[in-house]
């Protein structure tokens, strides 16, 4: 049977839909053994009037999964675990550290909120660092250990730690992989770890090929030679592979892909839906 990935939440938004955009992202994964929505965009206003457009309700969703903790991925959280407080949530070990941004010498949390902290101990909360199969055949990958590529980062992103402020290793980040009969599907929350680093971590752990890359790649603000590189990459070692790209992939980037990979580069924004 088909699974279905519904892009509810992203920067942009299609056409006609009546869906809200806001910086941030949200995947509705419609399996034949429970609904998985992976993230929770940036407010739980977005969230809420999105699924109710799409005709999906909190009550539904079987697990949670967060792909960091970053605000534009866990804003809406509430949302959900007000209407359905004993959800599974699953998200990295490392979730709860305190993330925080440095503009003009001032640090802001861009993490989790206090808000968010109670309702999520209340959830069936499974935390894990290894790759974890959540839903059957819909895995999420656990930390990303090696990461010899360039990450996905941002030269403003600290965390706190007893030595002092630190760029935030983002140990957090995780993507979701689905294991169909012809290989995977990769879903992307923000990819801090990096799209490149991801899909090696992917390689090791899963044995199969890519079919489908979806969500966000983090190269916004990748320079010229990080982009032609993973277009190299791409073009070499993902010949076969789909793309749907989103959120933070960056205009300059997905138009890049666009140019060289032609057809196989698609946008993804919200109410786009995907059968796989
Ligand atoms: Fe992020
Ligand atoms: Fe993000």
């Amino acid at each position: 049977m088909a699974i279905k990935i519904i892009c509810v939440i992203d920067n942009a938004v299609k056409e006609q839909s009546g869906l809200l955009g806001e910086h941030g992202l949200s995947f509705w994964i419609e399996t034949d053994h429970g609904n998985l929505l992976f993230d929770t965009g940036q407010s739980e206003a977005v969230l809420a009037h999105n699924m109710k457009m799409l005709g999906l309700h909190p009550e539904d969703v079987d697990a949670l999964a967060l792909s960091h903790a970053h605000y534009d991925h866990t804003g809406g959280l509430n949302s959900i675990l007000s209407k359905n407080p004993g959800v599974a949530l699953y998200a990295h070990t490392d979730i709860f550290q305190a993330r925080y941004s440095l503009r003009h010498g001032k640090y802001t949390s861009i993490g989790l909120e206090e808000k968010h902290i109670e309702p999520m101990q209340k959830a069936n909360l499974q935390l894990s660092d290894q790759p974890l199969e959540i839903l059957p055949g819909l895995w999420m990958t656990g930390e990303i250990t090696e990461r010899p590529e360039p990450q996905g980062s941002s030269a403003h992103h600290f965390i706190r730690t007893p030595e002092g402020w630190q760029h935030d290793p983002y140990r957090d980040d995780i993507s979701l992989v689905l294991k169909r009969k012809q290989g995977l599907v990769v879903i992307c929350g923000c990819c801090h770890a990096g799209i490149l680093n991801t899909l090696q971590h992917v390689k090791r752990v899963f044995h199969e090929p890519v079919l489908t890359i979806v969500g966000g790649t983090h190269l916004v603000g990748a320079d010229e030679a990080y982009l032609e590189h993973v277009v190299s990459v791409f073009q070499a070692d993902y010949a076969q592979t789909d793309f749907y790209l989103n959120h933070c992939t960056g205009d300059s980037a997905f138009q890049l892909l666009l140019s060289r990979l032609g057809s196989r580069v698609k946008s993804f924004p919200a109410g786009s839906v995907l059968e796989v």
